[in-house]
């Protein structure tokens, strides 16, 4: 007898995801969109509470971080400056049979034999002197191969596969391991060309070319543009930070993984502004140079970018290890030099082991002082500020020290391959920062609210065998969410619908809890079954009010309700009058 056929972690996830109302394919009544997805009950509540622990911990927890909602299009001068329009880009390649796209670098080795035919015509119609070239896969039937291929074109020209007769077969070549065909068609793939991401619509009534705007790709430029506002306007002096959460557009040539990468997502993004180096070796003598095992639990004012950066990186770390995403399921990448953009000093990726392969969740990025210059460039809007006790800390410094200064930056930006200042735009930077005025630089720390939530799921996902009296075993399904997370905190259940005081105490401590937090009130079907759906859900807690509630086994036990821990399955007898401080503690 053949084994059941396993079916893939992931595939389970999404279906668990749909049943229960998680997330839900956009427009799935029209057979989708590719690469947008809806968020139903409880995804919209998940969705808001990782908003919601996010926001907390990155600025209403922390003094020097402020917040900020802008709009999703801006003016496209700052996909300009910033370098989107000109660079941001995937290299894509185009099968050469259907004109579908791939990205480059997605295009998975793969090995058969290089068929080709020099032409084909269509039935009654047409005939074409264009050459196809197919992949036939090891294993690949001839005959059914013939017919792959008559399908693809048929597809490309709106015919259907009978009405098309191919010529002039020819075996080319075998290959091993080649990336130069589709992976789904197996046609032969065309040179990569840059392919700009950015989604494009028209802002004003005559839809020309003058009207082009752009829906953002990353919500981090409205926080450089209005860096000069917030700053004239929070009192907050850098070191500071500006975070922002919000929808961010992407027309990725290959959505996939479920959410993971997707057309349009959420972003929780912090730019994190930083004095640079030089201001704070004049200050506190020197910088701190990091090492393995420094404190970083406090900042500290002699902190260069390198720091701060590894500080964001724990602190981020942190966040995660708080909502039950430790280290035995994070990783990280420290981008090599090679793979760094040539204005970044630092970038790591903080990896989650999703079931598809340990990915990117959030990327930090100490970026130097890039963003901000070329928006100053650009719009001829000064993006410094004036820094009194870096003007008063040079002011202390002999000739020759500034001119040793000058002489080391000069020399670090004719070392640079690439963007680097000429020596006469290095001593204008100098001689700004002798009287207090820099640029400041900055450390990003951008997350994915999508992929997070993703990563939640998929975290919490777990499968319990259950065997009855009978000896009937079945998979249950139980979403072992953080209770900070779980979109609903607890259900509450009258052990028995048809007895009006079990009903009527059950709803009394339903509304009481609901006032402080999510709650689901369930009087259908047996409590084990009621159990069950909640586990599905990722309910945290589940109370039952039953006869002992109604004093009828004892006055010791009137108004106390069985309160059962949905990750090991625990029951305690817990009074109504201390629910709410055994549980929001938890939730909260
Ligand atoms: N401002 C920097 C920036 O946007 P990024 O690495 O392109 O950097 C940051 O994006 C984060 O945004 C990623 O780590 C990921 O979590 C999320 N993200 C990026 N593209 C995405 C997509 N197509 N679908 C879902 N999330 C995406």
């Amino acid at each position: 007898m053949s084994q059941p056929k396993e079916i893939p972690q992931m595939e389970k996830i999404v279906s668990l995801a749909k049943r229960r109302g998680f997330v839900f394919q956009s427009s799935e009544i029209y057979g989708g969109i590719n690469g947008f997805w809806d968020y139903g009950p409880l995804g919209a509540e998940l969705k808001r509470n990782l908003r919601d622990t996010w926001w907390r911990t990155m600025t209403r927890d922390r003094e020097d971080v402020v917040g900020l909602d802008a709009t999703i299009i801006m003016h496209p001068a700052i996909w300009k400056a910033s370098g989107h329009v000109d660079t941001f880009a995937d290299l894509m390649r185009e099968c050469s049979v259907t004109n579908k796209r791939v990205r480059a670098d997605h295009v998975e080795p793969q090995s058969g034999v290089v068929m080709q035919f020099s032409g084909f015509s269509i039935t009654g119609g047409s005939s074409h002197n264009d050459s196809i070239t197919v992949l036939m896969r090891g294993g690949e039937h001839i005959e059914s191969f013939r017919k792959r291929v008559r399908q693809l074109v048929a597809q490309a020209r709106n015919q259907t596969a009978e009405n098309i007769e191919l010529h002039g077969e020819s075996k080319i070549d075998a290959v091993e391991g080649s990336v130069d065909f589709h992976p789904e068609t197996g046609g032969a793939l065309g040179e990569a060309r840059p392919f700009n991401l950015m989604l494009k619509t028209y802002v004003g009534p005559t839809a020309t070319e003058n009207d082009i705007a752009y829906l953002r790709p990353e919500t981090a430029q409205a926080i450089f543009a209005q860096f000069k506002n917030v700053v004239d306007s929070s009192r907050q002096r850098v070191p500071f930070g500006i975070c922002q959460i919000g929808k961010a557009f992407r027309n990725e040539v290959t959505p996939r993984n479920f959410t993971f990468r997707s057309r349009e997502f959420e972003q929780m993004e912090l730019e994190f502004f930083i004095k640079p180096d030089e201001a704070i070796e004049a200050v506190c003598g020197s910088v701190a140079a990091w090492s393995e095992g420094a404190d970083l639990s406090v900042p500290q004012d002699n902190w260069g970018w390198e720091m701060w950066h590894r500080y964001w990186v724990k602190e981020r770390t942190d966040y995660y290890a708080g909502i039950g995403l430790g280290a035995d399921v994070l990783d990280y990448h420290w981008q090599t030099k090679e793979e760094l953009a040539h204005y970044a000093r630092a970038c790591v990726d903080i990896l989650f082991k999703f079931p598809f392969g340990t990915e990117e969740l959030e990327g930090l990025a100490a970026r130097g002082d890039f963003d901000l210059m070329a928006h100053q460039t650009a719009s001829r809007k000064p993006m410094d500020v004036f820094d009194e006790e870096v003007k008063n800390a040079f002011a202390k410094w002999t000739d020759e020290q500034r001119a040793a200064l000058v002489e080391r930056k000069k020399a670090e930006h004719r070392a640079k391959e690439k963007g680097g200042l000429t020596d006469a735009q290095v001593d204008e930077w100098c001689q700004k920062l002798f009287k207090g005025f820099y640029v400041p630089h900055v450390i990003e720390p951008s997350a994915g609210l999508d992929r997070l939530a993703l990563a939640v799921l998929s975290n919490a996902y777990s499968e319990v065998e259950k065997t009855d009296a009978k000896g009937k075993s079945e998979t249950l399904y139980v979403m072992r969410l953080h209770p900070r997370l779980a979109p609903v905190k607890v259900g509450v259940f009258p052990l028995l619908k048809n007895k009006p005081e079990l009903v009527a105490k059950a709803r009394e401590v339903f509304e009481l809890l609901r006032k402080h937090f999510s709650a689901f009130y369930d009087e259908g079907g047996s409590i084990g079954k009621r159990y069950a759906r909640q586990d599905e859900a990722g309910t945290p807690f589940c109370l039952t009010i039953d006869f002992e509630t109604l004093g009828e086994k004892g006055e010791e036990l009137k108004d106390t309700v069985t309160l059962r821990h949905r990750d090991d399955g625990s029951q305690e007898r817990v009074k109504i009058s201390e629910l709410l401080g055994k549980l929001l503690p938890m939730v909260g």
